[in-house]
């Protein structure tokens, strides 16, 4: 197996770049990476000639109390695996290099979609996911790039700035994968205890609970997740439409969590369709 191109520059990464034929696909990631991200990665193969995977940890889009100084990061494991999974060219800036002047004075604001579910408990979180990731799409050029939907949210508003500001790349959204026992995949897992673990199960089934009660409608639906995160510190529990606007009386929705579990903080969300209103 040959190991990726590990570029650290932006002007690496340009003369890489200019010498990929056909077509790339991008998968950012902040490192850490696990089985989601692998999905992603096989998902890319799959529909372009060559891989990038960026790895940054964005400080960016971390809230002065939040995770970034512990965030975990496991560089040599992440290389073994996206040599097994075949990818060519990984990007691996440091923070000086993303941002050389520091914070930017010009960031992407995500509008109101932003201000709503991880936008409210996360002030500034989705300017500087957007701002990140619309760097990187610069700067690595892809003809699609890929993206969780564990991370709902984050790929409405990504697929947004796509669409308002013309950036001509591919939007592909790849279903959340799962430990056998329901538990999303997360760089935060690591983070738990085997207890808390065995706690944050209740996020995925909720949401299942709750999307099995589809066919009787929104009331139903909250009523059944609620009951299963009794004893949970819940953010929020919010059912609404596909693109996170208020939930249809029937038809396709999203049924989406977030709670913390000792000191981290999870999120989910399902696809749900309501048949009946109540
Ligand atoms: P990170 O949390 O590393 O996730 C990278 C990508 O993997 C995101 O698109 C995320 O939605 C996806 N992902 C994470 N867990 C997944 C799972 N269990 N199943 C499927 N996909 C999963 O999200 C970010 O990084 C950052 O915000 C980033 C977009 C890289 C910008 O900094």
């Amino acid at each position: 197996m040959t190991e990726p191109v590990v570029v650290r520059t932006r002007a690496e990464l340009a003369d890489r770049r200019a010498a990929v034929p056909g077509t790339l696909a991008l998968v950012p990631t902040m490192g850490a990476l696990h089985g989601g991200h692998a999905e992603l990665i096989r998902r890319a193969s799959a529909l372009a000639g060559t891989v990038a995977v960026s790895i940054f940890v964005n400080p960016l889009q971390f809230g002065p109390a939040e995770d970034l100084d512990r965030y975990p990061r496991t560089p040599e494991q992440d290389l073994a695996l996206l040599t097994e999974l075949g990818v060519g060219l990984v990007f691996a800036p440091s923070a000086a290099e993303m941002y050389p002047d520091g914070r930017p004075a010009v960031t992407v604001e995500p509008g109101p979609l932003g201000n709503l579910l991880e936008g409210a408990s996360r002030p500034g979180h989705f300017a500087g996911v957007l701002t990140v990731v619309t760097k990187l799409l610069n700067l690595v050029r892809p003809h699609v790039a890929l993206f969780g939907e564990k991370d709902y949210q984050q790929l409405a508003l990504i697929r947004r700035t796509v669409a308002d500001l013309e950036l001509g790349v591919d939007i592909v959204g790849i279903p959340t994968v799962r430990d056998p026992d329901g538990l999303a995949l997360s760089s935060r897992n690591r983070y738990l205890t085997a207890e808390q673990r065995t706690q944050a199960l209740a996020l995925s089934r909720a949401l299942r609970a709750g999307a099995e009660e589809g066919p009787n409608g929104a009331g139903a639906v909250l009523k059944a997740a609620t009951e299963e995160l009794r004893g949970l510190e819940v953010d929020y529990l919010a059912l609404r439409g596909v693109d996170l606007g208020p939930a249809p009386a029937t038809g396709p929705a999203r049924l989406l969590v977030a709670a913390r579990v000792g000191a981290t903080r999870l999120i989910d969300n399902v696809p749900l369709r309501l048949t009946k209103g109540r």
